[in-house]
């Protein structure tokens, strides 16, 4: 079934933006002129100045630099906000849906968003945020999260917004990595019917790292203790502002945000983009990928991305692009199982959603529920499915396709990173025939490559690491504060590339199928944890002298954590010192990187030079232990037959 054909529905190839003649047209025209193509695609954005350069880049080290539409004057908030006041001011722009049902949601309409941001971008002025300040959001899925992420911009402040499900440890290290001064929380979150205490967390990572302000939205109206002369209360700041702030000016390349990433090392990287590319780009591929266009009848299709606002995909394809192209979309506050399985598709139900973008684990976590709680829903607004985040599996592709989307909503699968800013892989619902579990062709500008371990490009169906060969106006500037290690990241394995960090076949036809991570980075249900960030969290443990971490298949997670654990001498691993460490990942960094096996091991597989031979602890985890390779390097051999011994089940 992997291979089956799904061609494009003939309605879509009729009234899709895209058919495949201008795929192709287009897609030629990008790479080989791109100055052409991208002049004409930046028509999308309003320039408070035009640029004189469409593009100067080099993927070289000898003059190593990326930068796209300079000497462009713009502000992303004028282009998300201030210019639909005319035309659609009246129009919804926000549809929110909080956690519980039978809580009050929320319509917010362009001109009150507009409204929302001026004042709260005053707020922040009145909390002395100049341009170039970093300010920290920790804010969990209410309309808040997306009005201060504009307000920062309105100001050209630099907003890094920290998903609410890390740890006060986490968001303390982000905190100091950027050195922000200000951070915009609230009292708590409401995920599944269970209040995440967001201000005591804050308050917790605020002992480690200091900063001037922090201000609380009131949300659930926990009561909670407010510092004095710190802690501000959002809605008493925010009723004594103006509700009028000019847009700051900003250059093309001037930064628009940091978004923290895991990497093959312990510390995340702080992942930089800047405005005008960043603005093209978004919103581009969201017009192209979701052929968001007026509906016959001139309504705007309501559209849905599941991505929470602490990941990348919830900041271009919800705080961003969706605004910037006029869209009316829902932003929900809760989980796809509560207050039972059924929960995403009564949304789509109740607010007609025509397009619904979301992460294949939660997916395959409903698909397991069965089939019940999807027919019993209605969804006949569907018209576009999408998936992001992972490798979507033939099993969970075809019952996406099948069961929720009746077979008549196309599939956009959409592969990207947090440094693409945007889709770079991905079918476009009126060109692109579609295979379950192949992200299928490049988005215009793209150019993706498959090279052999040397970096030579191969031709022709292969498989190997995934490079892209040129710049594309969405790609990340930098790391923030430690330029040299973008470079060494991303340009110095396959030089005069960048390495994506996945491997990748390519098949007869062209189309791309991403096999997953060949770094140290895993994928837990569509976010990306690094192992090195799991062991330094492990051997902060008193107990713990050693840890490797590795990924496992997981049936819903796709890749689940695997830690291999060598305590000190006089400790004993056991169930208990287990749980405990558990715990202590969950506390350290937070739940996403539970681990799901913990393996106690006397000694871990190294070389005689002292290196880890991860390929062996990966086999192990995998269960694929027939086939170890070799192991004649190993300084002590016989570690690898305890390991086996005491293999988790
Ligand atoms: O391994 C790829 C996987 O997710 C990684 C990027 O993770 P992150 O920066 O958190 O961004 C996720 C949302 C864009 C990639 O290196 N990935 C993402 N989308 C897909 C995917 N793998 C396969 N198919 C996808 N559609």
């Amino acid at each position: 079934m992997t291979d089956a054909n799904f061609p494009v529905p003939d309605a879509w190839a009729q009234n899709a933006l895209i058919d495949k003649l201008a795929y192709s047209q287009k897609y030629d025209l990008s790479v080989s002129d791109p100055e052409a193509f991208w002049q004409e695609e930046a028509k999308r954005i309003d320039w408070i100045e035009p640029f004189h350069t469409v593009k100067d880049t080099s993927f070289n080290e000898a003059d190593f630099h990326i930068r796209w539409f300079e000497g462009g004057k713009l502000n992303i908030t004028a282009n998300a906000l201030d210019r639909h006041l005319e035309t659609r001011g009246d129009q919804t722009a926000i549809i929110w849906e909080p956690d519980d049902p039978a809580s009050e949601g929320r319509t917010i309409t362009y001109r009150e968003l507009h409204a929302l941001v001026c004042r709260f971008a005053n707020v922040l002025k009145a909390h002395q945020v100049k341009k170039g300040d970093r300010v920290t959001i920790y804010l969990p899925m209410v309309p808040e999260a997306v009005i201060a992420m504009l307000a920062c911009a309105r100001i050209g402040a630099v907003h890094s917004v920290v998903f609410a499900g890390f740890s006060p440890d986490a968001l303390a290290g982000r905190i100091e990595d950027c050195q922000s001064n200000i951070v915009l929380t609230a009292d708590e979150g409401l995920r599944g019917g269970k209040p995440i205490p967001l201000k005591a967390n804050v308050d917790a990572a605020l002992e480690k790292v200091a900063v001037d302000h922090v201000i609380v939205l009131k949300h659930t109206g926990a009561d909670v203790p407010m510092v004095e002369g710190r802690d501000a209360d959002w809605h008493g700041a925010a009723a004594e502002a103006a509700d009028h702030c000019d847009a700051q000016v900003m250059d093309a390349e001037d930064p628009l945000f940091i978004l923290y990433t895991s990497g093959s090392t312990g510390k995340p990287k702080g992942v930089l983009h800047t405005t005008g590319g960043y603005a093209v780009w978004t919103s581009m591929t969201h017009q192209y990928v979701f052929d968001y266009q007026p509906n016959p009848d001139g309504s705007m299709p309501v559209y849905w991305c599941a991505a929470d606002v602490g990941w990348v995909t919830g900041h271009s394809y919800v705080a961003y692009a969706p605004l910037i192209n006029g869209a009316t979309q829902i932003m929900f506050e809760g989980v796809p199982n509560y207050p039972d399985h059924s929960r995403f598709w009564e949304i789509i139900d109740k607010h007609n959603v025509e397009i619904f973008y979301a992460a294949p684990t939660a997916l395959r976590a409903l698909m397991r529920e069965g089939d019940d709680y999807v027919t019993r829903t209605s969804r006949k607004s569907l018209r576009l499915l999408g998936s992001v985040g992972e490798p979507i599996n033939p099993e969970a592709w075809d019952w996406y396709h099948r069961v929720v989307g009746e077979r008549r909503c196309p599939i956009v699968d959409t592969w990207w990173q947090t440094e693409t800013g945007g889709a770079m892989i991905t079918p476009l619902p009126g060109a692109t025939d579609l295979k379950p579990g192949s992200a299928s062709k490049p988005m215009f500008g793209v150019k993706p490559e498959i090279v052999d371990n040397d970096g030579t490009i191969q031709f022709g169906a292969t498989e190997g690491p995934l490079v892209i060969t040129d710049s594309w106006p969405g790609q990340m500037r930098t790391v923030y504060g430690d330029h040299d290690r973008f470079f060494q990241t991303y340009f110095s394995t396959f030089p005069g590339y960048y390495f994506t960090g996945d491997g990748c076949r390519r098949d007869d036809d062209g189309y791309y199928w991403i096999t997953g991570r060949i770094d140290d980075v895993i994928n837990v249900s569509g976010h990306r944890m690094g192992t090195a960030e799991v062991e330094s969290a492990l051997v902060a443990h008193p107990s713990v002298s050693e840890a490797a971490v590795v990924g496992m298949p997981h049936d819903i997670k796709g890749q689940g954590i695997y830690a291999y654990v060598t305590t000190n001498a006089d400790v004993e691993g056991g169930d208990e010192l287990r749980a405990e460490l558990v715990k202590w990942v969950r506390k350290e960094i937070g739940p996403i990187a539970t681990p799901d096996v913990v393996q106690f091991a006397p000694g871990l597989p190294k070389t005689r030079s002292g290196k880890i031979m991860r390929r062996i602890l990966r086999k192990i985890a995998e269960n694929d232990v027939g086939n170890l390779g070799d192991t004649s390097t190993l300084a002590d051999p016989s570690v690898v037959d305890d390991l086996l011994a005491n293999r988790a089940k």
